[in-house]
């Protein structure tokens, strides 16, 4: 097995290779957004409602099988997570999978969505060979969840996340947790948590395009949660096993709830980040934080597997150690998340 541990070293065509950086991070995870198309337009994700979204994908199926073939057999990555927009609303979606899944060195498919379609699609995704999914859930109450995601229905979501959890290996469901809006239902998504055997993962809002205000609204720290959850009279002990995200998990006390904690804002987990993500344009993007991209588009058109290793690589390979968050908190996200693949 080689490694490649210095910047800019080129890159290594023996396979399976790993790509490590001087800081000892090792890439192994790719998000890979497959359109930047919603069914749903959330808050926080979409913060201009009705926002132009493109309705061309520049990355064909094809594109992305290409992508995801160099990524495992040349650069040792393990995981991939397929995103959005939503992955669901792309046709052509489970046929995909389906044909990345005997990847030598590939572990885990994943999937971040909003659930909608998850009540019609769980049986066919499952047989394509999706492991495991990822449900936006925000609220309890029909109405609240209407207003966050501007139009989606609670009722389909609960029961795309109940198909799912009886048709695929695991279900998480991930709660942007939302000052004023959200915030108060924290202990129904812990009954959640322990009724469904379903881990919850309580996320920090992030400031992206132009919501600064919406951010400074509505941020509560992961921090602040423990400190509300711990008023509820619960314990947390911690969770020692660890996937390929930045979550931080733990059981509480005498339920069966496990809540998984995402405190990007707060405290970045860039010591131990192991991934690259690629925007459904083809652009890269070493780090959600960072505005670099990197096109990878004439790169992949011209099927060019030595070049296009060797841009990811290079841009997981020049990563700053950390990235500064005050920054983009003046700063935020130059795109929409749904333009990156939350
Ligand atoms: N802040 C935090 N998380 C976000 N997501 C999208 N936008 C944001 C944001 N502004 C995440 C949510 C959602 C996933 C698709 O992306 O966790 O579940």
């Amino acid at each position: 097995m080689m490694t490649v541990s210095a910047p800019n070293t080129p890159v290594i065509s023996a396979s399976p290779a790993t790509v490590e950086d001087r800081y000892g991070r090792r890439l192994r995870y790719l998000r890979l957004s497959v359109t930047d198309l919603c069914n749903l337009s959330c808050q926080y994700c979409n913060p201009v409602k009705g926002c132009a979204q493109s309705h061309h994908y520049k990355l064909s199926w094809d594109d992305l099988g290409f992508v995801a073939d160099v990524a495992v057999r040349d650069l040792g990555v393990e995981a991939i997570r397929i995103t959005g927009g939503e992955p669901t609303v792309r046709p052509g979606l489970t046929d995909w999978i389906a044909s990345i899944r005997e990847l030598p060195g590939l572990r885990d498919i994943a999937m971040t969505t909003n659930g909608m379609l998850l009540g019609k699609m769980s049986a066919a995704l499952r047989d394509a060979g999706l492991r495991r999914v990822n449900v936006s859930l925000d609220s309890f109450n029909a109405e609240v969840f209407r207003e966050v995601t501007r139009g989606g229905s609670l009722e389909r979501c609960l029961d795309g996340i109940s198909r799912a959890a009886e048709l695929l290996e695991r279900v998480k469901v991930n709660c942007v947790l939302l000052q004023g809006v959200n915030d108060h239902e924290l202990e129904k998504f812990i009954l959640f948590s322990h009724d469904k055997n379903i881990e919850v993962r309580f996320i920090e809002l992030m400031p992206i395009f132009d919501q600064k205000e919406y951010f400074h609204r509505h941020f509560i720290s992961v921090e602040e949660m423990k400190t509300r959850i711990a008023a509820l009279g619960l314990k947390l002990e911690a969770d020692t096993s660890r996937g390929y995200g930045p979550a931080t998990t733990f059981h509480v006390a005498g339920t069966g709830a496990r809540l998984g904690f995402i405190s990007q804002m707060s405290d970045t987990k860039c010591l131990t980040c192991n991934k690259l993500r690629i925007t459904a344009d083809g652009a890269l993007k070493a780090c959600l934080l960072s505005p670099q991209e990197v096109d990878l588009v004439p790169l992949i058109a011209a099927r060019d597997r030595e070049a296009f290793a060797g841009a990811l690589c290079g841009s997981f390979l020049q990563r700053a150690e950390r990235y500064d968050l005050k920054q983009i908190i003046s700063e935020p996200v130059s795109r929409t998340m749904q333009a990156i693949g939350g």
